[in-house]
């Protein structure tokens, strides 16, 4: 069993991962925060993440969360995928401002004055 490092480039924060854990299991085992946690099962598309690095194999994804373009630039479901190497990943989910704190361009677009 080999364990591998997660890095999430939205805060720089990271934590170990094994091999036989989804990317969201390994996060929830070490009581660590950062992918938002859903359903654990594929079913609510919270967990997106973008893969920016690494290697990881994955369980089919639902269509309904994962389109065929976004799979193939490395965009999966942490609930359903497991690393093989140090991945990197950035959280692109709609629970994504949990995370990511900074004020965005197309939120500053949001405020009305
Ligand atoms: S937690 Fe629901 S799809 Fe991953």
């Amino acid at each position: 069993m080999a364990i591998h490092t997660v890095t999430i480039e939205n805060d720089g924060s990271s934590y170990r991962c094994y091999d036989s854990q989804s990317l969201l299991e390994g996060m929830e085992s070490l009581g660590k925060k950062g992918i938002p946690v859903g359903c654990r099962g594929g079913g609510c598309g919270v967990c997106k993440v973008q893969v920016v690095s690494g290697s990881y194999t994955k369980r089919v994804m639902s269509r309904a969360h994962i389109s065929e373009a976004e799979e193939a630039q490395g965009c999966v479901l942490a609930c359903r995928v497991r690393p093989t190497s140090a991945i990197a990943l950035q959280v692109i989910g709609p629970m994504k401002k949990n995370v990511c704190r900074a004020v965005e361009p197309s939120d500053a677009l949001s405020i009305s004055t």
